[in-house]
């Protein structure tokens, strides 16, 4: 398949562990890609997703920002997007009390905030063409809260609830082909 002809496919925290492979997947299953993380590493995983055969375009952003998101979904420039693979998270470890309220905030801005709010973006989109994909990375972690990852873990709980509750939705807006998992 010629890149030119290829499906697009969103996958955030691309730059390592699960997003990496999950990029990878996408690019030998012939989707090209719109790849992004925080750091700069994301252009070295954009150039390893090109050997692949996808056309790669690869975005630095903080994507607990509200600005991080809009930058990410600039950057479809109106394509449609077949498939959305909300991956980018962060843990944080120690008791919640000793925890810096600033990194455990992010982790919440990260793993919730930034990921519903690219949902809302890129679902919409996929709504008003009856069609699309969304994949969230979950975790065992939501399945039970953890002491020492107290914060981490209740956000994977509440993308689970989220999940739980907008896939009926997805599925009830027009007789859509919209599909919500993780
Ligand atoms: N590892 C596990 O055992 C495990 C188990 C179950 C679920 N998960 C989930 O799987 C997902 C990926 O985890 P992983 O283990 O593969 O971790 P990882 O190797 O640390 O990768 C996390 C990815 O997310 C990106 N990211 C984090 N915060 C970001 C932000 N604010 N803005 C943009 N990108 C951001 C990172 O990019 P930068 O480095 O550039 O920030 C990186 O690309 C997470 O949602 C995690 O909760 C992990």
């Amino acid at each position: 398949m010629s890149s030119g002809t290829r499906p697009l496919a969103i996958v955030t925290g691309a730059s390592t562990g699960i997003g990496y492979e999950l990029a990878k997947v996408c690019a030998r299953e012939g989707f090209n890609l719109l790849v992004a993380a925080d750091e700069p590493a994301i252009q070295d995983a954009a150039e390893d997703f090109r050997k692949l055969g996808a056309a790669v375009d690869a975005v630095q952003a903080d994507l607990s920002t509200t600005e991080g998101v809009d930058a990410l979904y600039a950057a479809v420039k109106g394509r449609p997007v077949e498939a959305l693979l909300a991956n980018a998270g962060r843990g944080l470890g120690h008791g919640f009390l000793d925890q810096d309220w600033a990194a455990a905030r992010k982790v919440v801005d990260t793993n919730i905030t930034g990921t519903i709010y690219l949902l809302q973006k890129v679902g919409r989109d996929m709504r008003a063409r009856k069609e699309g994909r969304i994949l969230i990375t979950g975790s065992i972690a939501g399945f039970l809260p953890g002491t020492y990852q107290a914060v981490y873990n209740a956000t994977k709980s509440f993308l689970d609830s989220f999940v739980t509750g907008a896939k009926p939705r997805a599925r009830s807006c027009s007789r859509t082909k919209v599909r919500v998992g993780r």
